[in-house]
């Protein structure tokens, strides 16, 4: 079963070919980053630009790499939420095409089914089915949320932030650092060496408004944000070396702190046999290493995605394809799709 996926939801224009379950024979990511760096954030417009730019090259590259020849692929499988909605449709429009072109199904994906499905993709990983049920924790720049899942398909939301992802409250802070963007990268950088414990920033435990989820599980970075700005205000040399050092490392312990306390939390309570991390913001090894304490302590066995396929890419989008096929008894072959930039994520 030869797949081709096509990731273009943000700012990375992705374009994977997965030979089912899980061998993968090309995955390309054009990132965007420079083109964006200017503005300190993502700019829609600039973005699906981009995307309509780079996607047909990186279609032609991708299938050359992977040996196949058009005919060879038997689905193509795109992220359709959630995300930018001009980004998605730029997505959508190829996918569509290529279907329509070959005859072969059309998958829709959600974007963080994809970020949980790269937690797989690493080779000494277990398999999906072997690792039921785990609790995955997805940081990336749009979200933040705790995840059970029970079985492919089947993810039930623990816990979410009110307000800011992890990665944005990173790169927001980044920004009031004069860092620039995009903010995860660039304070685990200027962390390095600081002393994580000089300044004492808000932790954002959320008491109510959450929605029926458990606030004991939920995040809040907006707080967070607001004391940076407030600390800055006072002391502006926090944001000047030597002092920077010490108030990126602060900040981003309160960051991955909170990240941390609502996990713990969620495998006291959850029998879970793995606990997994994905998502932008699992590549930071300070994370990374907090995430391992935290197993160890627990005795659950911790998934982490290869650097490479945390974040955004179009092989996580075809290993969570992978699931839907063979197609379901009376699915549609090739469904006009629509782009969903809210498409939510497990249910509560
Ligand atoms: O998953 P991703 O590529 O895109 C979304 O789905 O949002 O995540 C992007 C996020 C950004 O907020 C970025 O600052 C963060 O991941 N990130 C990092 C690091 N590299 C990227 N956060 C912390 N440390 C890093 N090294
Ligand atoms: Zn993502």
């Amino acid at each position: 079963m030869n797949l081709l996926a096509i990731e273009t939801s943000c700012d990375e224009t992705s374009v994977a070919v997965l030979t089912a379950p899980n061998v993968l024979r090309a995955n390309l990511v054009y990132t965007q980053i420079a083109k964006h760096r200017p503005y300190g954030g993502v700019v829609p417009e600039i973005a699906s630009r981009c995307h309509v730019e780079e996607l047909p090259g990186l279609l032609r590259q991708a299938l050359a790499e992977s040996g196949l020849a058009w005919g060879d692929l038997d689905a193509i499988a795109v992220t359709h939420g959630p995300g930018l909605a001009s980004a998605l449709l730029v997505g959508l429009a190829a996918a569509q095409a290529l279907a329509l072109r070959l005859d072969i199904p059309l998958l829709a994906v959600n974007h963080l089914e994809g970020h949980l499905c790269s937690l797989f993709l690493d080779p000494a990983a277990p398999a999906f089915a072997d690792a039921l049920p785990f609790l995955t924790l997805i940081v990336s720049g749009g979200h933040t949320q705790l995840v059970r899942v029970e079985a492919p398909g089947q993810y039930r939301l623990l816990g979410q932030t009110l307000d800011d992802a992890a990665g944005e409250a990173l790169d927001k802070g980044a920004k009031l650092l004069g860092l620039g963007y995009p903010g995860g990268p660039l304070i685990e950088r200027a962390a390095q060496g600081g002393d994580m414990r000089r300044i004492k920033f808000p932790r954002g435990q959320p008491t109510e408004h959450t929605g029926g989820l458990d606030p004991a599980l939920c995040f809040s970075y907006s707080g967070l944000k607001t004391a940076l700005l407030y600390h800055l205000k006072a002391q502006p040399a926090a944001a000047q070396p030597p002092e920077l050092a010490h108030t990126a490392a602060s900040y981003q312990e309160a960051v991955f702190d909170a990240l941390i306390a609502r996990s713990a939390r969620a495998l006291e309570r959850q029998d879970v046999k793995y606990f997994g991390c994905c998502g932008g913001v699992s590549i930071n090894k300070r994370l990374r290493a907090k995430l391992a304490e935290l197993a160890a302590q627990c005795g659950v066995p911790l998934l982490l995605a290869p650097p490479k396929f945390c974040t955004d890419n179009a092989a996580m989008i075809a290993a969570a394809a992978c699931r839907q096929l063979p197609l379901a008894a009376g699915a549609e072959k090739i469904p006009r799709l629509d782009a969903h930039p809210e498409l939510a994520f497990g249910t509560v």
